[in-house]
């Protein structure tokens, strides 16, 4: 039986148990408020992610008992009147032929080299001659074809938004495309900065995640000690090197991959100082949120809110009646 006609996780309700293939997505020790060691365990059956709560157990035990992250398993399902999920009995090896890993991979729907070109003609739109003849549209593309590998392969987040293959370079294009229409609006900002700062604030995540063949992202294991923002300006300090790109647009530059996040207890390596930053902070929030609720709506019945509160939107998101 093919993984499309299994019922999907997201028709899990408490009139309704589910058994399915399921991909281990990730699985994380965590100490409940009652004091008992649990296992958090986020599984994916191909369309959305599920977390199950299983008490009274580590990752080492289902380890030992034969259970790992990055395999699927047949599961079972059910969900309590509270909207907490559980798994009912053990989780058992799969034995369906049709079943795939493949079927459990995470990719963007767009032609990711597509979407690059895009970014690179987005750029040469904006190129700027005023300040020399080697500008920062040239840096971006000299850039932006030096990593082109890795960044159009790259997801840009383990989870969260952009959470898949082609990721980062989709979430670029689109902060770097709503940068370029705001022009129309803010007619005094600095196009080809603006441009250019917003397809490679997030460059950086090229060395802080690896992305597995399946498009799962992790840290690498220097990610989280230096973080995306101070890769991004690594990445940028080896490109401009010694050529006679404008020196202060250069380091503007860097300073908009540096404050891209705002606040510093965010990550920002520092507050953003210039209104291009400003409103490259605001437009990455925007794309990153505005991701969040396209998979969530997926998920959710019309005239519905969610039954958490959203890490990451810090409220439960409600999908308008009217909407299918
Ligand atoms: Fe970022
Ligand atoms: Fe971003």
């Amino acid at each position: 039986m093919k993984n499309s006609e299994y019922p999907k996780l997201s028709e899990l309700t408490s009139m309704r148990a589910i058994a399915r293939p399921v991909y281990f997505k990730k699985m994380e020790n965590f100490v409940s408020t009652n004091g008992k060691t649990c296992v958090a365990l986020h599984v994916y059956d191909g369309y959305s992610t599920i977390r199950v709560n299983i008490f009274d157990v580590t990752v080492e035990v289902l380890h030992n008992r034969g259970l790992s992250e990055k395999n699927v398993y047949y599961c079972k399902f059910s969900k309590n009147e509270k909207g907490f999920v559980n798994l009912d009995g053990d989780p058992s090896p799969l034995k369906d032929p049709d079943i795939r890993l493949s079927d459990f991979g995470q990719r963007i729907e767009q032609d990711a080299d597509e979407l690059f070109s895009n970014l690179l003609k987005l750029i040469s739109m904006v190129r700027d001659t005023k300040y020399g003849e080697d500008t920062l549209s040239d840096l971006a593309v000299r850039i932006l074809m030096g990593i082109k590998e890795d960044f159009v392969r790259s997801s840009a987040a383990i989870s969260m938004h952009h959470e898949q293959e082609g990721g980062l370079v989709l979430h670029s294009l689109n902060v770097a495309c709503a940068a370029y229409y705001s022009l129309k609006v803010y007619k005094n900002l600095d196009a080809e900065l603006l441009v250019c700062g917003a397809a490679l604030h997030d460059i950086g995540k090229i060395k802080e995640y690896k992305t597995d063949e399946l498009g799962y992202a992790t840290y690498s294991p220097l990610g989280q000690g230096l973080g995306h923002m101070i890769y991004g300006i690594e990445i940028v300090d080896e490109y401009a090197g010694q050529e006679n790109y404008n020196k202060e647009r250069v380091e503007l530059l860097k300073h908009i991959i540096a404050s891209h996040h705002g606040e510093l207890e965010y990550g920002a390596v520092a507050k953003p100082c210039i209104p291009e930053a400003v409103l490259i902070h605001s437009l990455d929030d925007a794309d990153a949120k505005l991701n969040m609720f396209e998979k969530i709506y997926k998920d959710l019945k019309p005239g519905e809110n969610t039954e958490k509160t959203l890490f990451g939107l810090d409220t439960k998101a409600y999908k308008p009646s009217y909407l299918k």
